[in-house]
């Protein structure tokens, strides 16, 4: 595991600067550059999954409040000039978003090196060869559990034979190579570990299993729920052995492993048990306008505000220059103090 290796970036950064430059690449305090961007379109969804909103009752936010693709795209583009290089499209659920292909298209056009997409599934089939057309590259599918019964229980809507349809649906319009997100919870879908392995390795698909975070609207996380990923690579490695892929000074926050035999790759996403904030290269848009630095920080930048107030591309970029600025340098889940952000992740965007 690579652990050790990411601790060490952590300790051997730079010791904090002092002056926020207005020129060059985004950076925060501790050099981290920041060149990927999520932009969360809509903070609604059309499943409901446990470790993200309860049944009834989530709120959403009023329409006003949501940006319009002309401030997405306004913000994407200053982004852009500022050297963020990849985007990545979320929601809650982006696919609900009226109109999504259209906001792609105009976002694809910024001359971004990459565009993909995190989606449940659930409307993909149905848009995968107008999202291709559009100029997405590729998407990350969620889906948690391959037995219907359970996967229907997780996600308390919508059916697993829908998901599997939309991913095949996504390779046939070349939205490759197609990740498969699973969020593991204890005593509820880590019986299934060994056949996600199996399913990468039949399907070419790379599956990233996701330590449990404290980001549910409910509040209910707790460290118990959590698989690690550690267990995760023990559990496949005894039965297929596994191989480490990626440069451990790559931003992805992804351990990549491929199967020793060549058969497929998982990844494991260990958030919580082993951050990788010594490398983080991430920013966020909120539906609502605001620039976050970190899913587990609360502080926001609101650039709606900045661009109501009949603001600058000059004003929009200081705005985000001290958005990444301010980042702190680890989220402090595993530390005493820690307090889970007040907005949970289909509020933040995944
Ligand atoms: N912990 C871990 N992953 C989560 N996701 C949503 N909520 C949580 C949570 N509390 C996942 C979704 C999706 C990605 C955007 O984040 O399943 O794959
Ligand atoms: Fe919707 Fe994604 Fe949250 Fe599930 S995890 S309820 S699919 S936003």
């Amino acid at each position: 595991m690579t652990s050790a290796v990411r601790i060490g970036i952590s300790r051997s950064r730079p010791e904090a600067r002092s002056e926020m430059p207005l020129v060059g690449p985004l950076v925060d305090r501790y050099g981290r550059v920041h060149d990927d961007l999520r932009l969360s379109v809509t903070d609604r969804c059309n499943l409901r999954c446990v470790y993200c909103m309860p049944t009834e009752g989530m709120t959403f936010l009023p329409r006003a409040e949501v940006l319009s693709f002309e401030e997405i795209v306004r913000v994407a583009g200053v982004a852009r000039s500022l050297g963020v290089r990849s985007v990545r499209i979320t929601g809650g659920e982006p696919l609900v978003r009226r109109n999504i292909c259209d906001l792609i298209g105009r976002i694809a056009a910024l001359g971004f090196g990459d565009v993909a997409l995190t989606t449940n599934g659930i409307l993909l089939a149905a848009l995968a060869e107008d999202l291709a057309s559009a100029g997405l590259r590729r998407v990350n599918v969620s889906c948690d559990s391959l037995r219907p019964g359970r996967f229907s229980a997780i996600r308390r809507r919508g059916e697993l034979d829908v998901v599997l349809g939309a991913m095949a649906a996504a390779e046939a319009a070349g939205l490759t190579p197609l990740k498969v997100n699973v969020v593991l919870l204890r005593g509820q879908n880590d019986d299934e570990i060994a056949d996600f392995a199996d399913f990468a390795r039949q399907t070419g698909r790379v599956v990233r299993f996701i330590e449990y975070m404290p980001l549910d609207a409910e509040g209910h996380w707790d460290r118990d729920q959590l698989v690690p990923g550690h267990e995760v690579f023990e559990r496949i490695n005894a039965r297929w052995p596994l191989q480490a892929m990626a440069d451990p000074s790559d931003p992805a926050p992804a351990d990549r492993f491929r199967f020793a035999d060549g058969q497929g790759e998982i990844g494991l996403i260990s958030t919580v048990t082993e951050p990788f904030c010594g490398t983080c290269n991430r920013l966020r848009l909120t539906a609502d306008g605001a620039i976050r630095n970190c899913l587990f920080s609360d502080a926001e930048h609101s650039v709606r505000d900045v661009m109501r107030a009949g603001g600058t591309d000059e004003d929009l970029a200081r705005t985000i220059r001290e958005a990444v600025w301010g980042k702190l340098p680890g989220h402090g889940i595993n530390e005493p103090g820690f307090l889970r952000p007040v907005r949970s992740m289909s509020m933040i965007g995944g």
